[in-house]
């Protein structure tokens, strides 16, 4: 029966090829932005633990830019996927250079960042 497992390995046939396609929001927080941000540690960028439904510049100890003081931005899942399109575009003056492209995957960070929340 070489016929389905070949089917299950081309790009796009099949249940299991799509199921692969769906992005792991953890890996993807990790690797796009683990170099600046943590969930429960200020680095380059501050902390993220419950920043969905969460007021811009908000963390204790975090430096943040003027601009993102004086934005008045609530961190909802719309916003978010704003920010991650264009940070600049978002808030000018704000120090995020960072931009995801693609809208599955900022969704997949998104909810990522939704299951942290607040303890
Ligand atoms: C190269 C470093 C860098 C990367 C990569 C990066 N960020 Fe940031 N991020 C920052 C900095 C710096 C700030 C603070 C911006 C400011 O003060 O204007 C920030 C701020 C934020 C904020 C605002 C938080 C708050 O408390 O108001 C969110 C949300 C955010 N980043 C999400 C993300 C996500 C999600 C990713 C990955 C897709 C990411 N960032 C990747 C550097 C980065």
């Amino acid at each position: 029966m070489f016929g389905i497992s070949a089917l299950a390995l081309m790009p796009g046939a099949g249940v299991s090829a799509q199921s692969a396609a769906v992005p792991d929001g953890a890996a993807l927080y990790r690797m796009r932005c683990g170099s600046c941000h943590t969930i429960d540690t200020n680095r380059t960028g501050p902390l993220h633990r419950g920043v969905v439904g969460r007021r811009a510049a908000s963390v204790p100890g975090y430096n943040y830019s003027p601009a993102l003081r004086a934005s008045n931005i609530i961190w909802t899942q719309q916003a978010l996927d704003q920010w991650l399109q264009g940070p600049q575009r978002m808030v000018r003056g704000s120090r995020m250079f960072f931009t995801v492209a693609n809208p599955q995957e900022r969704a997949a960070i998104i909810t990522y960042l939704r299951s942290q929340p607040a303890r």
